[in-house]
């Protein structure tokens, strides 16, 4: 397997950790915030559901060397959000989605796109990634922005997990490459 990415990295304003046991509290910010979670399924975790999302983000680190990293504040250390680079089934073929959620005090301020940069970083230039995805419902408008500014073009629609109607965004890494 290639060399694992980094368990900790900076940003301009935040610092990085990868998914460990001791961040369940911090995860529970996001699963248990509805404002949160209504463009992620809909409904807020139960904290059982908290702890399965857990123990298969740290099964992500162990089969891959990536995953998701929780991201804080340089300064204050304050807990800002989690980002993920992870797996998911597109029309049967295994490819990488980037993705992020933000605790509601820290919209629109510049952080998802800060963190999707950091991550395409180090799929591509670390991780040798040929291309990455991205994907919401089609009605966060909000986080295909984020996707437009991190360099990732609209592709298609398409149905998320045989479920989930969603659009579908991808840079690859020669579009990476030609914006550096
Ligand atoms: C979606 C989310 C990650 C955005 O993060 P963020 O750090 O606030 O992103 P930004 O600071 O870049 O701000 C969002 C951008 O969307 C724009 N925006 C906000 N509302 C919008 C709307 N209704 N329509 C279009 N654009 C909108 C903002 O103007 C901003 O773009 P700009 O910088 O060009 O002005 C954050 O809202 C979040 O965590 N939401 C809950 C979880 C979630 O939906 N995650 C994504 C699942 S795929």
């Amino acid at each position: 397997m290639p060399v694992s990415a980094p368990h900790v990295f900076s940003t301009p304003r935040l610092v990085a950790e990868r998914i460990e046991q001791r961040h369940y509290s911090e995860l529970r910010m996001l699963d248990a915030d509805p404002e949160v979670m209504k463009t992620l399924g809909g409904a807020v975790f139960e904290p059982e559901e908290t702890r399965d999302s857990l123990g298969r983000n740290l099964k992500r680190w162990a089969d891959h060397g990536y995953g998701l990293w929780m991201f804080y504040l340089a300064d204050t250390h304050e807990f800002v959000g989690r980002g993920t680079l992870q797996h998911f089934p597109l029309d049967g073929i295994d490819v990488v989605e980037v993705g992020y959620a933000l605790r509601p005090a820290f919209w629109n301020q510049g952080f998802a796109p800060e963190m999707t940069m950091a991550m395409l970083q180090i799929g591509f230039e670390q991780r040798g990634m040929s291309e990455i995805y991205a994907l919401t419902l089609p009605a966060n408008l909000k986080s295909q922005r984020v996707m437009q500014k991190s360099g990732l073009t609209y592709q298609r629609d398409f149905i998320y997990r045989e479920k989930w109607p969603s659009v579908l965004y991808r840079i690859t890494a020669d579009e990476w490459q030609s914006t550096r």
